[in-house]
């Protein structure tokens, strides 16, 4: 056998293909996952071409030639992870709302208030598309460092036509310049604006007839709602989310993250590709939420720095088998961080999810949820060649020395994006 490769990572300690084909995984197989030691991945044109032992290698059993060859000393290899949860783009920052955290004051009472959400709303309608761009290739370069090579984006911090149009065009910029995988989602209905106040319906009617428009420039293939307590109720959400889905677009749903409305009921009813949150979900939620096959989208991060006495019920959504995966929610006000691998142990700690269960949620589960399973999130033939190589002896290792940033070299499309 002969092969020639652009590049060769050769003396993989351990090796996580996540490689299981289309299909997400579910609870309770979350368990078992395949380890290949003393591995070796083979890249060319961008792709995945050939896994095998490194025993080949070393002893030249086939013939093997290589633009580069990088020794990977024993370390542990996985495919890059995916973040399917974040609100990429926007203005400004809100340190200031820490001190009003520490002072009890609550999440949505900051918002009442006009500030949180809607302060970063007044940033972003300030700040210029160039400068959207600027700001979120940051962030986007800081993802790639630890380790994530797909990310899905959502606006909502325009919460009118123009703005919200503005953070869309960002991110389709983005999409071309940028070496980040990034699935838009259109998060129209985020909050409440001032002007809409006394209205919220109408705004709503105003944020569905974007929808046209963002189709024609094929600007967001999600529609996500913000479902709560002072935001939209379920009957709003149910509404809304049934005109986009009739006009052709997936559903996400920010669902039962402060209060427990039924906003898991509500994306299994609608058929969302997830459901995202769920701290307050109930037995019910869950139980249609696995029948559905409705990704349940956990982010730990969010309920810590909210403070949340309790996180989200994973092992009760594990046990009933549903799909479970995990994101930062990387947003300027929830969670304000870009590190996934600090999440895996957030996971590990709060949502006491196993390390098996935490590298699907992070890989093959977090694709299913932005539509990308069948090209992202695994390391197999003739896939994409999205991997990382990890300054660490075993899979183990990540989710236990803890807010670190383990990467050694981040690998997207077969090309080095950080070393
Ligand atoms: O997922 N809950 C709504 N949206 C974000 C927070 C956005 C913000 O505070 O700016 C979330 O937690
Ligand atoms: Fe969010």
């Amino acid at each position: 056998m002969s092969h020639n490769f652009d590049l060769l990572l050769y003396n993989i300690g351990q090796l996580l293909t996540m490689d299981v084909g289309t299909e997400p995984v579910r609870g309770k197989q979350m368990q078992k996952l395949e380890v290949l030691e003393h591995a070796a991945v083979g890249i060319k044109d961008g792709k995945v071409t050939w896994i095998g032992s490194n025993e080949e290698v070393v002893q030249a059993t086939s013939v093997i030639t290589a633009k580069e060859k990088m020794d990977c000393q024993g370390k542990l290899v996985t495919p890059g992870l995916v973040d399917p949860h974040t609100h990429l783009v926007f203005g400004g920052s809100r340190e200031h709302e820490l001190a009003l955290k520490q002072a009890g004051v609550p999440y949505l009472d900051i918002l009442k208030q006009g500030g949180g959400i809607l302060s970063t709303v007044k940033m972003t309608r300030e700040t210029s598309e160039e400068e959207l761009v600027k700001k979120a290739t940051f962030h986007l370069d800081r993802m790639h460092s630890y380790g994530i090579t797909t990310v899905e984006a959502k606006s909502g911090y325009g919460l009118d036509w123009e703005t919200e149009l503005k953070q869309l065009r960002v991110v389709k910029k983005l999409q071309k310049s940028h070496t980040m995988d990034i699935i838009s989602t259109f998060l129209g209905a985020h909050a409440i604006p001032q002007e809409y106040k006394e209205r919220p319906d109408d705004f709503l009617t105003s944020m569905l007839e974007l929808l046209g428009q963002i189709q024609e420039e094929d600007l967001a293939q999600f529609v996500d709602i913000f479902c709560e307590t002072g935001v939209f109720s379920i009957e709003q959400s149910r509404k809304f989310l049934s005109q986009a889905k009739e006009k052709g677009f997936e559903l996400k749903i920010h669902a039962d993250e402060i209060d427990p409305l039924g906003g898991a009921e509500l994306a299994a009813e609608l058929g969302a590709r997830s459901a995202d949150h769920l701290v307050g979900t109930s037995d019910e939620g869950i139980k249609r939420l696995a029948e559905e096959g409705v990704v349940a989208c956990l982010l730990p991060g969010t309920s810590f720095y909210l403070g949340k006495p309790t996180p989200a019920r994973a092992r009760d959504m594990l046990e009933a088998d549903a799909i479970v995966a995990l994101a930062t929610d990387f947003n300027p006000g929830s969670c304000p961080t870009e590190n996934l691998q600090f999440i895996m142990t957030l996971a590990a700690l709060q949502l006491r999810m196993t390390p098996e269960e935490i590298w699907y949620a992070v890989t093959v589960n977090a694709a299913h949820a932005i539509g990308v399973g069948a090209e992202r999130g695994q390391i197999a033939f003739q896939r994409s060649a999205d991997i990382v190589l990890w300054d660490a002896p075993n899979y183990l290792y990540i989710p236990y020395h803890y807010a670190v940033n383990h990467t050694n070299t981040v690998i997207k499309d077969g090309k080095i994006v950080y070393r």
